[in-house]
């Protein structure tokens, strides 16, 4: 029977996160450089193997699958996946398939997406000032986003907004950010920039605590704090001016890892146990090892055995060196 896998600090682990593809149509500046270098697509795990993996580790007790990238939607072909995985949500073993998305191809694929059994997304949108959103994303298009997150409304998909807070960019937008979400009924997550990847010195001077964007919101709104916790790093608020849910995400000012419930794979079939770490086990020497999934079953139950702790994210000032030397697009988030 099932035994629902467990790592030495007792915590279920019952959310994967899969990044599809390393590659984006943006390059927003927290989160990659202008130059990146890509993986080989010689190194990518075919959209077969990334189904196989993703449903080993559903045999293994994982209910709650979100792609990510990347951008998931970049990914060639990445509807069959799609489709293909909503096969476990049909047979009740995947309680929720979901993904995280910039929104630039949501128009395309909004209507395949809930007709797969997604029922909610997450937007990444750190602005509404199209000018503001070019010098983040480097060359987006606002409009192509805003379009997106219509279709995906239009067809039946909930939306929630993620946004970055930046200090001296989006930080006085935060309010009619917020107004704008909870007016189309969307939800709005803010999260702290995380020092990931090569950061310049610009990165760090733009780090703003949300316990200051929370002092400055509590001026103008009234926020109770919500019980819910999904297991996942956000704590939120409902607001009662605008009737709608703020997230939290303070990786950097407080930790939630005690509840962590997930860990995530890459488009190349490494298994990261901790965003906040640079642990890393590949699963791809198994998977391709031999087609029954005994290897891979004993490879992951080896890595969730070594997931740590927690993450220690920290501001090295003196060195500038990030705490985790991968950028964010690798796992997503
Ligand atoms: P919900 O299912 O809506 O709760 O979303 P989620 O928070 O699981 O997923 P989402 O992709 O919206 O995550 C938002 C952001 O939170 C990510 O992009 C990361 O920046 C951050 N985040 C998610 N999980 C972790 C984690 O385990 N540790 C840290 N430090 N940050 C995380
Ligand atoms: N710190 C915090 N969040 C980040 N994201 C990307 N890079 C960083 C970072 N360095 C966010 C994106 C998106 C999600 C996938 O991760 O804005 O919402
Ligand atoms: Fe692309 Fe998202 Fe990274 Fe921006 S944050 S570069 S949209 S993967």
């Amino acid at each position: 029977l099932l035994r629902p896998m467990t790592d030495p600090f007792g915590r279920t682990i019952s959310y994967l996160r899969v990044s599809v593809t390393d590659r984006c149509d943006l390059r927003c500046f927290y989160c990659m450089a202008e130059d990146m270098t890509f993986l080989p697509k010689a190194d990518l795990l075919t959209l077969e193997e990334l189904d196989r993996l993703c449903s080993a580790f559903i045999a293994k007790g994982v209910n709650k699958l979100r792609l990510t990238g990347g951008e998931p939607l970049v990914r060639r072909n990445v509807m069959s996946l799609v489709r293909s995985l909503s096969r476990h949500l049909v047979s009740g073993a995947l309680g929720e398939l979901t993904l995280t998305t910039n929104g630039s191809q949501l128009a395309r694929f909004a209507d395949e997406l809930a007709d797969c059994g997604v029922r909610r997304i997450n937007v990444s949108l750190d602005t509404l000032d199209a000018e503001k959103f070019r010098a983040i994303t480097r060359w987006g298009d606002l409009g192509k986003v805003l379009e997106g997150i219509e279709a995906a409304r239009a067809a039946g998909l909930a939306v929630k907004i993620n946004a970055v807070a930046l200090k001296g960019i989006n930080e006085d937008e935060i309010p009619s950010l917020m107004e704008w979400a909870h007016g189309k009924g969307m939800g709005l997550t803010l999260i702290e920039v995380m020092p990931m990847g090569d950061i310049g010195a610009g990165r760090i001077d733009q780090y703003v605590p949300l316990s200051l964007v929370r002092a400055r919101l509590a001026k103008r709104f009234t926020m109770t704090d919500l019980a819910e916790n999904t297991g996942g790093p956000a704590r939120y608020v409902s607001v009662h001016e605008t009737g709608g849910k703020l997230g939290f995400i303070t990786p950097m000012t407080h930790n939630f890892c005690e509840a962590c419930n997930r860990v995530r794979i890459t488009c190349t079939g490494t298994l990261h146990t901790c965003l906040g770490h640079e642990d890393a086990s590949d699963l791809r020497k198994p998977l391709r090892a031999s087609p029954d999934n005994d290897l891979l079953a004993a490879a992951i139950d080896r890595a969730i055995g070594l997931k740590p702790k927690g993450h220690d994210f920290i501001i090295d000032r003196r060195h500038n060196r990030p705490s985790v030397s991968r950028h964010m697009s690798v796992t997503g988030g």
